[in-house]
């Protein structure tokens, strides 16, 4: 193999840049030439594809966001756009990938190596931790101390005015940002998509807390089945008419997938890039290189997308155990 290409695809997440420049920086160590595709899939397909040095990636560790740019890909989900990107890649004489992204970018090379059989290996970048085979994603720790400082922040109003606040972090599907947020940030409730918590459920801890508690944080996973933190604090605002109580909500939004980069999702996204490009090298293929108790294990796309990661009961526990 003497070409191969990298890309970012799907919602950005700080490190992701430590992971291009691993990539880039790790194939010129092997002496191959590393090509950088623009916007994901939909660059692939209209040949935003261009030679990287070692100095296309310097000075980008420590920066949030992707060099690379990002996108979700429409065209990338027809037969005929991947045809057009393989057309491209064949091009420029490009025999191997390097994807970064989450779930929805694997499932995108999954198909793609099966149709036209360009090896890939992924590189987890999602900031919701939710890819099975690593036991972190790429951005998840910035995202969840980004989250953090914001609600220490938020802590300290809801305490001058014996308020309770709704917090709503990202995590489509996932409450991992959200657990560990919750547990940081001592919250005295977590709302998750992967447990059930009915606005009685709410209700009920909340009035029960006031005994001891001038004031709260209810942490909300965007993908709660009960709805995001606006609509679940007017549901349980409801509950408590004649009742002088205060609430509060704050939706941390896009803030938790910027900013500079952590020490660990700089480390983790440097690792998995070199991962991916030594295991292209080894005849690794259809795959993510992942990190799991600290080891790099390559587990199939086929798996990463299919098998989900559960929370760690632990945390929940601890979360609900510490909040009383
Ligand atoms: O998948 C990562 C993620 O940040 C989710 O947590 C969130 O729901 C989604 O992306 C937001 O996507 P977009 O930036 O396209 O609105």
């Amino acid at each position: 193999m003497k070409k191969i290409a990298v890309f970012t695809s799907g919602g950005d997440s700080p490190g992701m840049n430590a992971c291009i420049r691993a990539v880039v920086r790790t194939g010129i160590y092997h002496e191959i030439d590393v090509y950088g595709i623009m916007y994901g899939y939909d660059g692939m397909i209209n040949g935003s594809i261009r030679k990287m040095q070692s100095h296309s990636v310097s000075n980008i560790l420590q920066r949030g966001g992707t060099i690379l740019k990002s996108a979700r890909s429409e065209n990338f989900r027809t037969k005929e756009g991947r045809k057009k990107a393989y057309d491209e890649l064949t091009k420029h004489g490009i025999e191997g990938l390097v994807a970064i992204g989450g779930d929805g970018t694997f499932t995108g090379a999954k198909i793609f190596f099966e149709e036209f059989g360009i090896p890939t290996v992924g590189c987890p970048g999602t900031i919701d931790n939710d890819i099975f085979g690593t036991d972190y994603t790429i951005g998840f720790d910035t995202a969840v101390n980004t989250a953090l400082e914001a609600i220490d922040k938020i802590r300290d109003t809801a305490a001058a005015h014996d308020r309770i606040f709704f917090i709503e972090v990202m995590g489509r599907d996932s409450g991992y940002i959200a657990i560990e947020c919750g547990i940081g940030g001592g919250a005295e409730l977590v709302m998750v998509p992967e447990t059930t918590t009915t606005i009685d459920d709410v209700v009920k801890s909340l009035k029960g807390l006031r005994k001891s508690k001038t004031s709260s944080i209810v942490v909300v996973a965007e993908g709660d089945e009960e709805g995001g933190a606006a609509q679940i604090m007017d549901k349980v605002k409801s509950q408590f008419k004649g009742d002088d109580k205060e609430f509060k909500v704050t939706t941390l939004g896009h803030i938790q997938r910027g900013g500079s980069p952590t020490a660990k999702d700089r480390i983790l996204g440097s690792r998995s890039g070199m991962a991916a490009v030594e295991g292209l090298l080894k005849g690794e293929s259809n795959c993510m290189a992942g990190i799991i108790n600290d080891q790099v294990v390559y587990s199939p796309f086929e798996e990463c997308i299919n098998k989900s990661k559960p929370l760690k009961e632990e945390y929940l526990r601890l979360q609900e155990l510490l909040s009383i």
